[in-house]
């Protein structure tokens, strides 16, 4: 196409344009295409179009279009979002190019989510004269237009009026004339546009004492005592758990308290972890031996319990269960009788306590003894039980606590002194305490201090 032709044909297109602005005049003014001139930096939408005048009615079709630059080089147009008085900073000449005005039902500026303004001063250049009200802006969130208020007088967006907020739900949001801040409320922490629950735990130095665990709230917090200390959370002291009572170990263990806990320790002689301690009866010692070959030989012997070798007798035949016969026994007379020292029934007064209640007023004496438990079943070892005197209608009128070890062959008991008379400790006969060891094929003859076992018939 030469630019002869282009040249008619802008002439015929702009004649016909007049025609149709005459026919209906835009809002009482009236305004025309200006020759030489574009609007810069504003275009959504180009079309290809033989006359302006395809885009006249184009422009009218779309609520964006305010004006179009008609490129008479291309026969294109460029649509504008925007007019040449709310942007005169981007109204320039070329040559190429015409500026029309949209000619009819031009939508104002920032009135429609779809033309969004950028700042109130715009709004009141295009539209000439405008209202403080509430208006539609690009430049408040990125990506989405939002209705804030517009004071036309100090030209300040009130970005406070955007709902949902700039700012955090969290925060309060200050307009300032221009600007505006946001500031996180009281328990939040954040730049106002983000805003997090304060954790006053994660602050050192901690808010609460060292021996507490602090707990977040929202808006506050609160400390509370560790395990093993005591207080109201902002001063937490040790428990000593070893002045209670009773001991929270082994009652032959040492308690130690310790910042925030303690420990046991079985006492010397006593094996366990210290809430419970048993007697040692065996302990085993490493020893070496020089060979005549000069070479050595780290053996390990066992240790018998001195109790199995350092014992005192109970010898009086009186003692046996069923010898009622002679003089009427009280150990609390007998000096051999002192606290916590070990005993051994032999000779005519036995072997061993029974482990069930033996008729009272046997055994010489008016309170028999019996073991209120068992006697140890492996050797070398200790238990600690309770031994009962038989009185009255009751088993157990009274008891003393006692320990039995197993010695190779027989036992021996520590004893604690009787504190009245008339009471004695007692033996009984193996076969009837049911504690031999007889085979089930065999019979049990109570002899003297012992017993014997003799293989059934077959
Ligand atoms: C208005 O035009 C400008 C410039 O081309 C563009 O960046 C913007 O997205 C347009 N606005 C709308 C709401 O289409
Ligand atoms: C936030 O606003 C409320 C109500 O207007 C006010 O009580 C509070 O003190 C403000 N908080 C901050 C941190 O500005
Ligand atoms: C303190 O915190 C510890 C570790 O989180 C926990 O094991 C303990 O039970 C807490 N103690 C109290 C009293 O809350
Ligand atoms: C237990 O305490 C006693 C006296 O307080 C002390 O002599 C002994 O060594 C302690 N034993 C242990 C195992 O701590
Ligand atoms: C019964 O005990 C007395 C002494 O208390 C003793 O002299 C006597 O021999 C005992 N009898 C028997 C059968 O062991």
């Amino acid at each position: 196409m030469t630019a002869r032709i282009v040249f008619r044909i802008t002439v015929v297109a702009l004649l016909v344009y007049l025609a149709v602005t005459q026919k209906c005049p835009a809002s009482g003014r009236s305004e025309s295409s200006i020759f030489g001139w574009m609007l810069r930096g504003h275009v959504y939408d180009t079309l290809l179009a033989e006359l302006p005048f395809t885009c006249v009615f184009k422009c009218r079709e779309d609520n964006r279009c305010q004006s179009f630059n008609w490129v008479i080089s291309l026969l294109t147009c460029e649509f504008n979002n925007r007019t040449k008085e709310a942007r005169p900073e981007d109204f320039i000449p070329n040559p190429e190019r015409s500026y029309y005005p949209r000619d009819l039902k031009r939508v104002p500026l920032g009135s429609i989510q779809e033309l969004p303004a950028e700042t109130c001063d715009e709004i009141k250049r295009s539209e000439g004269h405008a209202i403080s009200r509430k208006y539609w802006f690009s430049t408040l969130k990125s990506g989405t237009s939002v209705m804030a208020y517009c004071n036309m007088k100090t030209n300040d967006i009130d970005e406070c009026s955007v709902s949902p907020s700039v700012c955090d739900i969290n925060a309060n949001c200050s307009n300032t004339r221009g600007s505006y801040y946001c500031t996180c409320k009281a328990g939040y922490t954040g730049d106002g546009k983000t805003c997090q629950v304060t954790d006053e735990c994660s602050a050192s130095p901690s808010v609460c004492d060292i021996n507490t665990n602090c707990s977040n709230t929202r808006g506050s917090y609160y400390c509370t005592c560790k395990t093993g200390f005591t207080g109201d959370g902002k001063n937490c002291q040790d428990i000593d758990e070893c002045s209670a009572s009773p001991s929270v170990c082994d009652i032959n263990a040492n308690c130690s308290n310790t910042r925030g806990s303690y420990y046991c320790t079985c006492k010397p002689g006593f094996t366990g972890d210290g809430k419970k301690c048993q007697e040692m009866a065996v302990s085993w010692r490493r020893v070496t031996f020089k060979m005549a070959a000069n070479n050595e030989i780290t053996a390990i012997r066992r240790i018998l319990p001195t109790e199995c070798n350092s014992y005192i007798d109970l010898d009086e035949p009186g003692r046996y269960w069923s010898n009622n016969s002679g003089s009427v026994i009280c150990d609390n007379y007998d000096p051999k009788f002192v606290n916590n020292k070990w005993y051994r029934f032999v000779g005519g007064a036995g072997r061993m306590m029974a482990s069930y209640c033996i008729p009272k007023s046997t055994c010489s004496t008016h309170r028999s003894s019996w073991i209120n438990g068992d006697h140890p079943t492996s050797l070398y070892t200790t238990l600690t039980t309770t031994v009962c005197m038989h009185w009255g209608s009751d088993c157990c009128e009274r008891s003393y606590p006692v320990g039995i070890t197993q010695c190779d062959g027989y036992y021996v008991y520590k004893l604690q002194k009787p504190t009245s008379c008339h009471e004695s400790y007692c033996d009984v006969d193996e076969c009837t305490a049911g504690t031999h060891d007889c085979h089930t094929s065999a019979t049990c003859t109570n002899t003297k201090g012992s017993f014997a076992c003799s293989c059934n018939p077959g």
